[in-house]
């Protein structure tokens, strides 16, 4: 079955997401998953979305990268479909409007994606999805670390 898993870190000194992304887009790829990422200030928001399974196992493996800590899972349940088809992992571009997308789902609150409330993250990420704001880890242009 279909699945999503949305969750949110605090990453580590060297974290390189031109690294991550290449990495993941190879087995993300490979395995049928799909999914964003984003990294604001240090924390880092995925959503990933693939059979039960695979999602499972990446997980299992992104859980023991020491690159980040704390992974708080904001959701996970099945799907009925995919909401980024077109990827199998892209990064954000952190700009006036993703971050007024951002700010449209915690009212009033600071920009702290740790904080992202669990019962919005989906329809965050759908907001972002419908924007021309992704990154693929072939733009070399993409920022060095989180
Ligand atoms: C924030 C973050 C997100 C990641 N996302 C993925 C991903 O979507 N797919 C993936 O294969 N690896 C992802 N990784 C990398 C894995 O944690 C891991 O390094 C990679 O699968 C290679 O495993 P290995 O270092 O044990 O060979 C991510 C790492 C971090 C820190």
């Amino acid at each position: 079955m279909l699945n999503r898993l949305i969750y949110t870190s605090r990453a580590s000194g060297d974290s390189s997401l031109q690294e991550i992304l290449a990495v993941s887009i190879a087995w993300n790829r490979a395995h049928d998953l799909t999914g964003g990422l984003v990294c604001v200030e240090g924390i880092y928001l995925q959503y990933l979305e693939g059979q039960e399974e695979e999602i499972d196992r990446v997980f299992a493996m992104i859980s023991r990268d020491r690159r980040h800590s704390g992974l708080k899972i904001l959701e996970r349940r099945v799907v009925q479909r995919r909401m980024f088809a077109d990827w199998s992992m892209a990064t954000l571009d952190w700009n006036d409007e993703t971050r007024a997308i951002f700010q449209s789902f915690s009212p009033g609150q600071r920009i702290d994606l740790y904080g992202t409330d669990p019962t919005t993250a989906a329809p965050l990420f759908r907001a972002w999805v419908a924007t021309p704001h992704w990154k693929t880890g072939a733009v070399t242009a993409l920022s060095g670390t989180c």
